[in-house]
């Protein structure tokens, strides 16, 4: 096993945009998690994302607000609101109906704040399919961000885009079963300099898995016990990695490999498909995309 504890990790500061909770609850079902017949507990929801928020605060993080709109109980899940790097906003266009009124929220967001913004021609859900790895975006097809929009995204960023496809409807977000786990380190792909993620290899089709195993070959690749918990779902600053108290092997893998894994329960937004990165957009700054 590849091990390197030793490393000395760095945390990076990051800038995040989140949104609290308050109309949060499961009225329809778009991924196979939500069952409006369960009832849910906004309170509760409320509570475990504060602790997420207030975790980004205490370990050095900016945390951005967007204003809650009723009637859009998904709208926590502002990972899905739009990809920022460099600046540069590319807004979501939502496969399903039941989101499309985040759309406008998101955007008038980012262009009250100083983004350029693009709003898409395709269907795509943001970082919820868009990751940046090093110098790359892993874009993610077969559920709900178009291959259409990867190609856009491409253009938009001007940066290479490495398409992979999912096929297990319980992780229909590329961000349900890849993690980053490093910043922006540099362009040289596999070298030492290189990001490093974790995936869940049994997410994807063949072709898909073929690539990750030959672009990342140290990364690490999760157990579907916790794959199955949302274990992937989490965001890193290069040091700490925010993940599910749940996912236990792949706590004991990142420590192994000298990251500190930061455990937050949200299991309540776990009813509505999403978990820690789901809440988590990270807003790249101009000239710095690390
Ligand atoms: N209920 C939301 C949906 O199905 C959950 C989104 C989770 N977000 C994510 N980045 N994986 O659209």
């Amino acid at each position: 096993m590849h091990t390197n504890a030793s490393e000395n990790r760095t945390a990076h500061r990051r800038r995040y945009l989140m949104c609290r909770p308050e109309h949060f609850t499961v009225r329809y079902t778009i991924n196979p998690w939500m069952q409006p017949a369960k009832p849910t507990d906004t309170a509760k929801a409320l509570a475990q994302w504060q602790v997420l928020h207030d975790t980004y605060l205490a370990l050095g993080h900016e945390v951005e607000l967007i204003d809650p709109a009723d009637g859009l109980p998904d709208m926590v899940y502002t990972a899905n609101g739009g990809f920022v790097v460099d600046g540069i906003a590319y807004a979501p266009k939502f496969r399903f109906e039941q989101r499309a009124g985040e759309e406008q929220h998101f955007i008038d967001w980012f262009q009250g704040h100083g983004f350029e913004t693009v709003v898409p021609r395709e269907v795509n859900e943001g970082e919820g399919d868009f990751l940046l790895v090093g110098d790359v975006i892993l874009a993610g097809t077969g559920f709900r961000s178009t291959g259409d929009s990867h190609r856009e995204v491409g253009e938009v960023f001007g940066r290479e885009v490495v398409s992979l496809t999912l096929t297990d409807p319980r992780f229909y977000h590329l961000d349900t079963a890849v993690s980053v786990l490093d910043p922006v380190v540099g362009t040289e792909r596999g070298g030492p300099a290189a990001a490093n993620i974790a995936y869940l290899p049994g997410a994807f089709d063949e072709r898909s898995q073929a690539i990750l195993a030959e672009r990342f070959p140290h990364a690490i690749r999760v157990s579907d016990a916790d794959g199955a918990v949302f274990g992937l779902n989490s965001a890193s600053d290069g040091k700490n990695v925010f993940i599910s108290p749940r996912a236990t092997g792949f706590e004991a893998q990142l420590k192994e490999r000298g990251y500190t894994p930061v455990l937050i329960d949200l299991s309540e937004l776990l009813l509505g498909g999403g978990g820690i990165k789901c809440c988590t957009l990270e807003l790249r700054p101009k000239g710095n995309p690390a």
